[in-house]
């Protein structure tokens, strides 16, 4: 697992391997640069000749290399995956006499794990704000935190959908829609690599659980999952990383993926990665995913970062391995070339030869500025899920305000491998102190016990409830309730369903404020007054919740993930062959009815749905235009979005497309297609306008194994929510004239 502390590479031997290598990096450098005089870093050797194509560069530096340095570079050889200070998350020595510098990689996606960095808001809470460019810009701030403590390459970001909300990585995850996650994770990948450093999708592919107590474990579980779910659900997000994000590299996963695992599937490696998507990059293996090196370098695995462990037996790619495996005639040396050249010619794109080694030198971060655009993001990602406009506090009006539940003073976020460390925080009791004022006399009851907490509130102008989940990297939830898995605190056990209860029994004006993963059951929420979803918001929580409590900013996010009403209404609830899966397979036999789609196809009330989220201003969206785009099946679309609140605000309009399906080929009433965050001054208005291509209306033909458009009728949607939709336009698809047409006839 990505996070045990026994896996320390933190000790001062770690730490002087780690100058030493630093030392031996600048000796190198030096060495290069003298004898190559002026021609830079890298030095005069055929392959520094930077007007030549990283594919040029790869196979003469191959060339020069000897048979044992090849095999050295196929995995790393120091881990420190504890995260501290000084230590990378992975390590590998370079080949000095050939001026190749040392990699150095780190975990991500929420912050770099290595000592202390900005703690960015979850994923979930980045995926909320429905926004590229928060996206765009939370990526490049990881990157550069990242490059500035001398990482190459960043393990970030996690793309795999959430199928059920009891996933342990729930909070790492962009939420339950692939086209959601695909546009922010390009995004995302485009701000990380503008740094310099190499992003690092993961976990390919169908990576959605991390096991309980029936089992399902991560390590072995096989999704069993059709072309078409596959192609539609779980894979969108890593194509887009690939064909628009250029993605420089992929992490494969340990699970399996239909009885294969999936570092040694040629099918998704090879096949789909780079002969269909075009992928140049290099295929390194999550921790302890290699399994045989034979199968694994023969499928596309290029890398094992952390060769010191395998959880099933399996083999590493360790010098000692591989070179047995070549002299016992299992691979040969073409497949240690590949793997090579692969490595190879994604560091020349990535200028690292070119460029001096990055250094770890934090001091150089802004902290202060970071911080800032974490407190930001963590205020795009909040969700207000209802208001009987108790929301926004006013200080200046409000006398008493108790803030109840211990969860307001500590530090909420995920464990496992994304866990950071952060440089700065402010509680939400805090946060919410400092925001208020001496005006307003701000008490604090921890929630333990009920009684207590009741009277704490009973004489307050409003209460505000925090209540936050407890989810990390390898265990899934047992339940979906907010209790499910949750620790006590400071020796205090919390039920904060109950507490919710009783709170809101004697105070009118009571605001739940949720710190969770992604979904939980919300069982009290027609008793209370107005119900906020902060995420794992990171270091900036008080702050950025303060704010938003107190319409200093307006709540920026949408669901992207759908509340059920009950545990029972999930796809996968009561039916253990779907989940966690019976003998080690888990039948992923709601197909494409994942989220959403789900509750849709079923006619299921969720608590909060897809998509929705609302403001403290007031937005109409009219004048919806549905053109078609004559160049194929394609579409252009506009709407004008209005403030017609008197407050400034953030509207999110969403389009939705539905697809004409036939009895054999289900559809989803409505799938998401295209989105926008707008903020608007109250009285003003914006033209939106978005360009639907053909990929918009296409399923995953298993007939043709290809992209299709059916022919049939389609119905665009443009709403606030994926249950608050406007009237819509139809465009029909013609496969004779090969066009779309307005309208669908009688
Ligand atoms: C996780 C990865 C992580 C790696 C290194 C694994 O257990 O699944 O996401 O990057 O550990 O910490």
């Amino acid at each position: 697992m990505g996070f045990s502390s026994s896996r320390v590479g933190t000790s001062p031997r770690a730490i002087s391997i780690r100058l030493l290598a630093i030392a031996a990096v600048v000796v190198t450098s030096l060495l290069t640069a003298a004898t190559a005089g002026a021609s830079g870093p890298c030095g005069d050797s055929p392959w520094c000749d930077s007007s030549l194509s990283p594919a040029k560069r790869a196979s003469l530096l191959l060339s020069a290399m000897t048979p044992e340095q090849r095999i050295g570079l196929l995995a790393g050889d120091h881990a420190a995956l504890a995260g501290a200070d000084g230590t990378h998350t992975g390590a590998a020595d370079g080949i000095p006499a050939l001026g190749v510098p040392d990699f150095f990689q780190t975990d991500g996606p929420m912050g770099v794990r290595q000592g202390k960095a900005t703690s960015m808001p979850s994923e979930m809470s980045l995926a909320s704000s429905f926004d590229r460019n928060l996206a765009r810009s939370y990526g490049a701030l990881v990157g550069n935190e990242a490059k500035l403590k001398g990482n190459d390459l960043v393990y970030a970001p996690t793309v795999n959908i959430l199928r059920t909300p009891l996933w342990g990585r729930a909070f790492e995850s962009m939420g339950e829609d692939p086209f959601l996650t695909s546009s922010l994770a390009v995004d995302y990948i485009r701000g990380m690599q503008s740094e310099g450093v190499i992003a690092n999708v993961k976990h390919f592919a169908v990576n959605n659980q991390e096991g309980n107590a029936q089992g399902g474990s991560r390590f072995s579980v096989s999704a069993q999952v059709d072309d078409r779910t596959l192609r539609e659900i779980y894979l969108p997000a890593f194509e887009a990383a690939v064909k628009r994000g250029d993605v420089g590299s992929v992490m494969c996963s340990y699970n399996k993926i239909n009885g294969v695992h999936g570092c040694e599937n040629p099918t998704l490696l090879t096949q789909i990665l780079r002969e269909e998507w075009g992928f140049k990059g290099l295929v390194l293996a999550d921790y302890g995913a290699s399994k045989h090196i034979d199968t694994g370098l023969r499928a596309g695995l290029d890398y094992e970062p952390f060769p010191f462990v395998d959880f099933d037996g399996g083999e590493n790619l360790t010098p000692a391995q591989v070179t047995a495996a070549l002299q016992a005639g299992r691979i040969n040396q073409g497949d240690i070339d590949t793997a090579v050249r692969h490595q190879l010619e994604t560091l020349f794109r990535f200028g690292f030869f070119d460029r001096t080694p990055f250094v770890d030198d934090p001091s150089r971060i802004n902290n202060g500025a970071h911080q800032k655009r974490a407190r930001r993001a963590a205020e795009q990602g909040t969700v207000l899920l209802q208001n009987d406009g108790v929301l926004p506090l006013n200080s200046k009006r409000l006398g008493s305000l108790a803030v109840i539940g211990a969860d307001a003073t500590r530090y909420v976020n995920g464990g496992g491998s994304s866990d950071i460390d952060p440089i700065e925080f402010t509680s939400v009791l805090g946060g919410i102190q400092a925001r208020a004022g001496k005006g307003v006399d701000v008490s604090f009851d921890p929630g333990n016990d009920l009684e207590q907490a009741a009277q704490a509130a009973r004489g307050a102008d409003a209460a505000v409830v925090v209540i936050a989940d407890a989810s990390s990297e390898g265990s899934d939830k047992p339940c979906l309730g907010i209790d499910c898995g949750a620790e006590p605190i400071d020796g205090m056990t919390i039920q904060r369903d109950a507490l919710v209860e009783q709170v809101a029994a004697a105070n009118p004006n009571t605001i739940v404020l949720l710190e969770t993963a992604g979904p939980v059951l919300t069982p009290w929420r027609d008793q209370v007054a107005a119900v906020v979803e902060g995420w794992y918001p990171g270091g900036a929580a008080g702050s950025a919740l303060a704010r938003v409590l107190f319409g200093d900013v307006d709540p920026g996010g949408r669901l992207p993930a759908t509340f059920p009403d009950t545990e029972a209404q999930l796809p996968t609830s009561g039916n253990p062959s779907s989940y966690p899966g019976v003998d080690n397979v888990a039948d992923y036999s709601e197909g494409v009815l994942v989220g959403y789609r789900w509750f849709d196809k079923k006619g299921l009330k969720p608590a909060y749905p897809f998509g929705h989220g609302l403001s403290y201003s007031r937005f109409a969206f009219r004048g919806l235009k549905v053109r078609p785009d004559r160049r194929g099946a394609g579409a252009r679309v506009s709407l004008k979005v209005a403030n017609v609140g008197d407050r400034k605000g953030i509207a999110v309009p969403q389009l939705y497309v539905k697809m004409p399906g036939t009895a054999k080929r289900v559809q989803p009433p409505r799938q998401l297609k295209a989105f926008k965050s707008v903020k608007l001054k109250p009285g003003a208005s914006r033209l939106v306008r978005f360009h639907l291509g053909s990929r918009a209306f296409s399923y995953w033909s298993d007939r043709r194994s290809g992209w299709d458009v059916a022919k049939g009728c389609y119905r665009i949607e443009v709403g606030k929510s994926s249950r608050s939709l406007g009237r819509g336009a139809k465009l029909a698809w013609s496969s004779a004239s090969g066009e779309m047409r307005r309208g669908c006839g009688s």
